[in-house]
């Protein structure tokens, strides 16, 4: 693998379940393979979840990570060829990305959308810029329009829950459910994008996403999927309800309604078949998801936020094992 931005950059998505899987069973199985190697985290926006399971993955490999919050202790940076630097920003990207590809063997990075303008957002111009100029394998911690880690990790919790129900799921694939939900301001489409690209590509479940009218994704990530706008409908047989709002996508980056009655309940989740419930996390509790929910039976949000762990090592481990 010599970078991850994109299910695109995956051969074989049951060979990296596999392996994550391993590696939970197993965290220090390759904590050779690190020594010596060392990974820059750079973060553009907040995290919790992403920046500390790469750092563990990376040290249970026995690599050095370094993290760098670029918004609040670098130079504030440029990405836009060509640009005359009279205004806010203070470094070009052409400048930096190769001195931080001197300084570390892969790089990782998290650049969210601006929601203001869709053509530059889905350019993806932020992460594209960093890959021309850092001369080593990148990484996304969340891009402008998708977040792999993420789903690599949605997929692996999925199949971690089917290995556990091997009587359930013996004859058929599992129902999957991306809902969407109400939340208080405009989100990025990132992991609704990511999951329902990575959902699709896997093909290891039937796959329906609902939502609101006028809160349609791309169909660049969202082709092969049922859609539909009536939640309940869509809920019938689900074994996985996966969880999360965003903004809408062709009247860019808005709030059109927060119809609470989006909301997952446990009332609404009789019509599933004992389904399980996931969001990437951070939620917004009592608005998203109820506290019925997520401290529930039902919740999978814990285990599958620890499972961020493995889907970070298993990717570094495959970097580190084939980059060039
Ligand atoms: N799910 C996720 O990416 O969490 P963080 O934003 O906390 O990293």
């Amino acid at each position: 693998m010599q970078q991850f931005i994109s299910v695109n950059d995956v051969t074989n998505i049951n060979a990296l379940v596999k392996k994550a899987l391993a590696y939970k069973l197993n965290p220090f199985m390759d904590h050779h393979l690190g020594k010596g190697k060392r990974i820059g985290l750079l973060f553009l926006n907040p995290s919790l979840r992403t920046r500390l399971s790469t750092q563990v993955a990376a040290s249970n490999l026995g690599m050095e990570a370094v993290v760098f919050n670029v918004d609040k202790e670098g130079w504030a940076l440029e990405f836009e060829e060509g640009a005359i630097m009279s205004g806010t920003t203070a470094e070009h990207i052409k400048d930096a990305a190769p001195i931080l590809g001197q300084y570390f063997d892969i790089l990782a990075i998290r650049t969210f959308p601006s929601l203001k303008n869709r053509i530059d957002d889905y350019s993806e111009m932020y992460i594209t810029q960093f890959i021309k100029y850092a001369g080593v394998p990148v990484v996304s911690l969340e891009s402008a329009t998708l977040h792999p880690l993420q789903s690599l990790t949605d997929i692996i919790t999925i199949q971690e829950e089917v290995n556990i129900q091997p009587e359930k799921f013996a004859f058929r694939k599992p129902k999957v459910v991306l809902t969407w939900a109400p939340h208080v301001k405009p989100l990025p489409q990132c992991v609704a994008n990511s999951f329902a690209q990575w959902i699709n590509t896997w093909q290891g479940a039937s796959f329906v996403i609902t939502h609101p009218q006028d809160y349609e994704l791309s169909d660049q990530f969202t082709r092969g999927a049922t859609i539909m706008h009536n939640q309940d409908a869509a809920l019938k047989d689900a074994d996985f309800v996966y969880v999360k709002n965003w903004s809408t996508y062709n009247d860019y980056g808005k709030i059109y309604e927060n119809d609470p009655a989006w909301m997952l309940t446990n009332e609404k989740m009789k019509a599933t078949n004992d389904a399980k419930v996931m969001h990437c996390l951070p939620v917004r509790r009592n608005v998203e998801l109820s506290d019925e929910i997520l401290d529930g039976k039902h919740s999978l949000v814990t285990r599958q936020a620890g499972n961020r762990v493995w889907a970070a090592q298993t990717v570094l481990s495959e970097i580190l094992s084939t980059a060039k």
